[in-house]
């Protein structure tokens, strides 16, 4: 089932999710009706919180991009169950990001270039891996949503203000995009 996306000014996008206790039918239920509303709204990650659920939850396929940079071979679809950054390293460097709840909006985002992260999937099997590059880089960005935070706070004083008046517009529902979406 497509579910509709919290756009920004949700207070569900700034809040941190909850642990998930126990990977039920619900969240199962849950876990491919996100990825139904993430390919539907031809994103790359959605999180939980973007669907209104404050859990722990994201699931990201990045196997989608080895199509459009063919350099880029090691696409993962994964999904990140009570995941916990455990360390993140290496040069930073500015790669330009967007997100389903902030439509038409993008933004340079500087980020380390690797992390190790623990988390569950969907069988709850705990796993600890380490990712670099670009599924680094869309892992950190969906992990921030679980931790309340939005890729627009990262950006530069002088690009934010370049944005608030679309930022407000989107708190105002006024975009146009072919997908749901749910605002204040
Ligand atoms: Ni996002």
């Amino acid at each position: 089932m497509i579910l509709p996306i919290y756009a920004y000014g949700q207070p569900v996008l700034s809040k941190t999710g909850k642990v998930i206790e126990s990977i039920d039918d619900d969240i199962k239920t849950l876990i491919d009706n996100m990825w139904e509303t993430m390919y539907n709204a031809s994103g790359i990650g959605i999180a939980a919180p973007q669907i209104g659920k404050s859990l722990r939850l994201f699931v990201i396929d990045t196997k989608q991009m080895e199509g459009e940079d063919k350099s880029f071979k090691d696409g993962i679809k994964q999904v990140f169950i009570n995941a916990v950054m455990l360390e993140e390293w290496d040069e930073p460097y500015e790669y330009e990001e967007g997100c389903l709840s902030i439509p038409h909006i993008r933004g340079n985002v500087s980020r380390n270039a690797q992390i190790k992260i623990q988390y569950q999937d969907r069988d709850g099997a705990l796993l600890t891996e380490v990712y670099s590059g670009l599924n680094a880089r869309v892992i950190q960005h969906e992990y921030d949503h679980i931790e309340g935070k939005l890729f627009t706070e990262y950006l530069k004083p002088i690009k934010k203000r370049r944005i608030k008046r679309k930022l407000q517009a989107i708190k105002n529902g006024e975009v146009s995009i072919n997908y749901r979406m749910r605002y204040v």
